[in-house]
């Protein structure tokens, strides 16, 4: 197949796959997808070690970096945020909140922050100019084919990287009026993500925004636009593409593979749900994400509830609770499992058994080409 997307980043078959975990990335990479390795969780250090890992593994086959550098963010303006920084900034009364709630479940919320290995990120957040860029700067030391950002329109230094390096810049909208302003900005890839979509997501259906955003930036410039939200077999990719997208970019899909560093509660939760247990909610990160419906999240809906503040300091609050409740849980402690939630999109529901990433995309394939087989036979019918 030749979209404008399989030019651009040298593959044949349009189906991009973000994953934080190298291995889904690689093994997307050498099956004839494209796989793009979310780096806001790492420091400069460990980006290094993950991407030079990558070079090793992907078999020559090309691979993306993604970002997170959010437009609008509490700390906007302010250099060197870390957590340590603004940690003070949570008020007392969210505070309670959470350690009561985790009290509830017998969980104890640790002096010190437990990390896993991969969220260790010494103390860094990561979503602003300053300190995504020295990521950029190592992001653009390997062979990378693509760039993406989440949650606004890239800086204009990250922009300048990728032209410097004939990398194209890809970023993530989930409305028409954000896409236009990135066209605008000189984004080559728009990525839209619907309202079905795992992690941060739209207000409106895939099945609307990808139209409604291909006929916005027509008239501006000839921007290729990957569907993304619920996609998760290639008869939905066909019908993405079918409405305009250039390919499609998966999230979801990807996080019950055999590849996959999701922890086993969380996989189980997973293959268990159904497409109504994930919820969109703010109570993760202060910005609408959807995620599996659990007992933090309904707490957070509850008339007890603060409410979520604002990116980052909702951030800041909930991953060292939801981190003491999965260890909790995974040590034993039945009652943790009901808290345990993680990003995950309403095409949970389309997941029930553990494949290898390779399988999937193969899948994927044979399912696109089904689908094209089958419309070509009714249209000349
Ligand atoms: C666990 C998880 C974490 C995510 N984290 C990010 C992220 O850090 N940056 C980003 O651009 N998108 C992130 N996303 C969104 C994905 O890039 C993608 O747009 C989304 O998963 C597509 O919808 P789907 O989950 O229905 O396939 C995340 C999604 C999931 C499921």
């Amino acid at each position: 197949m030749r979209s404008p997307i399989c030019e651009m980043l040298g593959i044949d078959f349009p189906l991009v796959a973000f994953s934080h975990c190298r291995d889904v990335v690689a093994a997307v990479s050498r099956a004839g997808g494209f796989g793009v390795l979310g780096a806001t969780a790492f420091s400069p250090h460990q980006l290094e070690r993950e991407l030079k890992w990558l070079d090793e593994h992907c078999g020559g086959k090309g691979y993306g970096v993604d970002v997170l550098i959010p437009e609008n963010i509490a700390t906007k303006g302010e250099r060197n945020v870390t957590i340590s920084s603004v940690a003070g900034r949570i008020p007392q009364r969210h505070r309670d909140f959470v350690r009561d709630l985790l009290k509830r479940y017998d969980v104890e919320l640790p002096e010190r922050p437990l990390h896993t290995g991969r969220e260790e990120h010494e103390g860094r957040l990561n979503l602003q100019e300053d300190t995504v860029m020295p990521l950029l700067e190592t992001a653009f030391r390997h062979p990378i084919r693509l760039i993406a950002n989440a949650l606004g329109v890239p800086p204009q230094s990250m922009l300048d990287l990728g032209r410097r390096h004939r990398v194209p810049v890809a970023a993530l909208i989930g409305a028409k009026e954000h896409a236009v302003r990135q066209v605008q900005a000189g984004v080559d890839i728009i990525i839209a993500e619907g309202w079905e979509a795992g992690g941060h997501c739209s207000e409106v259906s895939t099945m609307v925004l990808i139209p409604d955003v291909i006929q916005a930036i027509k008239p501006i410039r000839t921007v290729p636009v990957l569907a993304a939200g619920g996609i998760a077999n290639g008869r939905q990719m066909a019908a993405c593409m079918a409405m305009g997208a250039a390919g499609v970019w998966t999230g979801s899909v990807w996080l019950t593979t055999s590849e996959s560093d999701v922890p086993q509660i969380l996989r189980e939760k997973m293959l268990a749900a159904t497409a109504r247990d994930t919820v969109r909610s703010k109570c993760r990160t202060g910005k609408f994400s959807r995620q599996l419906k659990s007992a933090w999240t309904e707490a957070w809906e509850s008339p007890e509830s603060p409410g979520p503040l604002p990116m980052p300091y909702q951030t800041i609050l909930s991953e060292p609770a939801l981190r003491a409740a999965l260890h909790s849980a995974e040590h034993g402690n039945e009652k943790a499992r009901e808290l345990v939630t993680y990003w995950v999109g309403q095409c949970v529901g389309l997941t029930d058994s553990v494949k290898s990433s390779r399988t999937v995309v193969q899948e994927f394939m044979e399912d696109f080409a089904a689908a094209v087989e089958e419309m070509n036979g009714w249209a000349s019918q």
